[in-house]
C-alpha cells in the first residue's frame, strides 16, 4: 500500500471512531512542508455533512490519532486543517522495509495483465532521424513504467515497411540496374541471385526516388505500380524487399540499442497483410461496410460528436489496403497473441483522428473487448531555439546516428576536465560520454510532459544543474564514490537525526505516489521529476551530513545504508527512463 494510501486507513478509522463518515479521512502529502508532512482536509467535507464545525471534527479526530505511535504531531490548524507529522522513527523503520524488499517501490496495479505499447514507427528505407527521437525515448519509457507496474509488457515497433516509400527504392534501383534478375518476370526464388544492399545505398536511394517522384510523373507511376505488385506477391520485389529489409532492420537495431531502446517484436505493416482479409469479413459479417465511390468504409460519426468524424477507408476502389486498414488489422492479431488489457500508440499527436477512427471502428466491429484500453498517447514536436521545428545547420533534418555523435562530442567537450576520464583510454572515454550524452537528451526530452513541444537545448540537457540527466548521474557517481570510501554491514539500521535526512527519506518514500501517477496519466515526465527531488534531496544530506567523516559509527552506518537505498531507488527511476547511469564521470 502507498503512504499517502496507508495514512488515509488510519485516519478513515478515526474518523468512523470518532463518530463521523470515513470517507473524510483522504490524506495528501502537505502542501506546506514547512508546517506538517502531510495534511487532510476531511474536516471541512465533514462539517456540511454532520451539521458541526470543522474545528470540532479535526479535534476529535487528532486526539484520537495521538494515540497513534506514528504520528510525532497531529495538530489541528484552523479552520479545522489535520496537520500530520510522522515520527523520525517510523519513517526510518519505513525505508529500511523499503531496502529489504518488503515495501513495494512501484505498485504492482499491472500484475496479471497484459500491456502491448506500440512505439517507434519507423519507415524502413529512410534514415532514422530526430523525428524519431520521441517515440523511441517516450514509448520505451512508457513501457518500462508498465512494466515495473506488475504489466506483462510487450513493445512493438510496427515498421512502415509496406507502403509507397519501398515501391520507390525499387523503382529507382530498378533504373539503375535493370540487369538485376530480382526485376526479371520470370525471377525463380531457388535459383536467383538477390543484390546485396547496405545502408549507405538505401540512404541515397530513398530520397533521391522521393524527390524524383515529386518532379517525373511517369516516375511516380512506376513506384505506383511497384508497390502494388510487391503487395500481391511479385516474386522478385519480395526478395528485394526481404533484402531491403534485412539491411534496414539491421540499421534500426543498431541506432536503437545506442538509445538503449528495445523492441520485443519487429513486426510491421507487412504483418498485418495476413489479417486484412479476416477484418473485411469480420466488418462484413456485422453490415458495418458501406460501399463509398468504389471504396469500402465503415461509418464512425456518432450523435454526440461536435467535431466531423469522416467514415473510415478499409479498401480504396483498386482493393488497396490503407494506414487504418493495417492498424486494424494489426489489431485483430495482436489480440489473437495476446489478449491484451490495453494498447497504448504512443505516436506524434497529429495523427489523433486517425487513432480515434481506428478506435472506434475496432470497438464497434469488437475486434477487442469493450473494456481494452486503446489509447493514442500523443506527443508534441523538437523545435530548434527559434521556435520552429529543429533543423540542421544548413536547414536539413538531422539523422539520428548524427545527433548522438553529436551529443557525444557535447559530453567529451564537458567533461574534458574530468580526471576519471581523462585516466581512461580513448574509447572507454567515448563511451562513458555517449551515455551521458544519451542521458541528457534521454532526460532532456522525457522532463516534457509529451503532449508539449519542447526546444532542443544540447548546453541546457548537458548543465551539470538543474532538472537534467547530467545532475542525475552525476548524483548517483557521488554515491559510488562515498560507498566506495565507507562500508558498512548491509542490514545497518537507518536512524534519523538530521533534518536533510527526514526530507530524504520522505521523498524516498512517496515514490510510489510518482509512479502511480506517472502511470495513470501515462506522463514519465513525473517519474523525472520524482528523480530530481530525490537527486536534489540527497544532494542537501550529502551537503549537511558527513559520510565517511562521521565519528559516531552508528551514524555513520546508518548513512551508508541510506545512500544505499537512495542509489538503488534512483537506479530504478533510470532504469524505468531507459537510461543507463554511469560508474564515475
Ligand atoms: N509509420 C507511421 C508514420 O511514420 C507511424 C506508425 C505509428 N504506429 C501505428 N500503429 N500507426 O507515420
Amino acid at each position: 500500500m502507498m503512504l499517502t494510501e496507508q495514512l488515509t486507513a488510519i485516519v478513515s478509522d478515526a474518523f468512523e471512531a470518532c463518530g463521523y463518515d470515513r470517507s473524510l479521512g483522504t490524506v495528501t502529502v502537505s502542501d506546506r512542508p514547512e508546517l506538517c508532512q502531510f495534511q487532510c482536509n476531511g474536516a471541512f467535507g465533514g462539517a456540511k455533512l454532520h451539521r458541526k464545525a470543522p474545528a470540532m471534527i479535526a479535534n476529535d479526530v487528532a486526539a484520537k490519532l495521538t494515540e497513534n505511535p506514528l504520528f510525532a504531531k497531529a495538530e489541528v490548524a484552523m479552520p479545522g486543517f489535520l496537520n500530520l507529522t510522522l515520527t523520525d522513527a517510523a519513517i526510518a523503520q519505513m525505508a529500511m522495509d523499503v531496502a529489504n524488499g518488503e515495501r513495494t517501490l512501484v505498485e504492482q496495479s499491472g500484475a496479471g495483465k497484459t500491456a502491448i505499447v506500440d512505439y517507434g514507427g519507423p519507415n524502413v528505407a529512410k534514415p532514422l532521424h530526430i523525428g524519431h527521437l520521441r517515440p523511441a525515448i517516450i514509448g520505451e519509457a512508457i513501457k518500462r513504467l508498465c512494466k515495473a507496474s506488475g504489466y506483462r509488457t510487450i513493445g512493438d515497433i510496427h515498421l512502415g515497411d509496406w507502403g509507397l516509400q519501398i515501391g520507390l527504392v525499387i523503382a529507382e534501383l530498378r533504373e539503375r540496374h535493370p540487369e538485376w534478375r530480382v526485376f526479371a518476370a520470370d525471377f525463380d526464388d531457388a535459383t536467383d541471385s538477390v543484390p546485396e544492399l547496405d545502408v549507405e545505398l538505401l540512404q541515397e536511394v530513398y530520397p533521391f526516388a522521393s524527390g524524383k517522384s515529386k518532379q517525373d510523373d511517369a516516375f511516380k507511376v512506376a513506384a505506383q505500380q511497384a508497390t502494388y505488385e510487391l503487395q500481391s506477391g511479385r516474386a522478385g520485389f519480395m526478395a528485394l524487399w526481404k533484402e531491403i529489409m534485412r539491411v534496414s532492420v539491421a540499421d534500426l537495431k543498431e541506432n536503437y540499442n545506442r538509445l538503449n531502446v528495445f523492441y520485443e517484436l519487429w513486426y510491421g505493416e507487412s504483418d498485418a497483410e495476413h489479417y486484412v482479409g479476416q477484418l473485411v469479413d469480420t466488418l462484413k459479417e456485422q453490415g458495418l461496410l458501406r460501399e463509398s465511390d468504389g471504396a469500402l468504409v465503415v461509418d464512425l460519426a456518432t450523435e454526440e460528436d461536435t467535431a466531423p468524424m469522416p467514415p473510415v477507408i478499409i479498401k480504396k476502389s483498386d482493393n488497396s489496403s490503407l494506414y487504418a486498414t493495417t492498424d486494424l488489422a494489426t489489431i485483430i492479431q495482436r489480440q489473437q497473441d495476446y489478449a491484451p488489457d490495453k494498447i497504448w500508440y504512443v505516436v506524434d499527436k497529429r495523427q489523433s483522428l486517425h487513432f480515434d477512427q481506428v478506435f472506434r471502428c475496432a470497438k464497434k466491429a469488437g475486434l477487442v473487448p469493450a473494456e481494452c484500453d486503446l489509447k493514442h498517447l500523443g506527443f508534441g514536436t523538437i523545435n530548434g531555439a527559434d521556435g520552429k521545428p529543429f533543423k540542421t545547420r544548413d536547414g536539413g533534418v538531422m539523422q539520428l546516428r548524427v545527433l548522438i555523435d553529436t551529443v557525444t562530442e557535447a559530453a567529451m567537450e564537458k567533461l574534458k576536465n574530468s580526471d576519471y576520464l581523462n585516466s581512461l583510454s580513448d574509447e572507454e572515454k567515448r563511451a562513458v560520454a555517449e551515455k551521458v550524452g544519451v542521458a541528457a537528451i534521454k532526460f532532456g526530452d522525457l522532463i516534457n510532459h509529451r503532449a508539449k513541444d519542447y526546444i532542443f537545448d544540447m548546453d541546457k540537457f548537458l548543465s551539470f544543474e538543474g532538472k537534467t540527466g547530467t545532475y542525475l548521474l552525476y548524483n548517483i557517481t557521488r554515491i559510488h564514490s562515498v560507498l566506495k570510501k565507507v562500508d558498512a554491514p548491509a542490514d545497518s539500521p537507518i536512524v534519523i537525526t538530521e533534518d536533510a535526512e527526514r526530507e530524504l527519506v520522505l521523498k524516498l518514500l512517496l515514490t510510489p505516489e510518482a509512479f502511480a501517477k506517472a502511470l495513470s496519466e501515462q506522463a514519465p515526465n513525473l517519474v523525472c521529476e520524482n528523480a530530481y527531488l530525490i537527486a536534489q534531496a540527497f544532494s542537501k544530506m550529502y551537503h549537511d551530513c558527513p559520510v565517511a567523516n562521521e565519528d559516531d559509527a552508528q551514524k555513520r552506518a546508518s548513512r551508508v545504508a541510506l545512500c544505499r537505498l537512495t542509489r538503488d531507488v534512483l537506479l530504478m527511476h533510470l532504469d524505468v527512463l531507459g537510461i543507463e547511469a554511469v560508474e564515475n564521470m
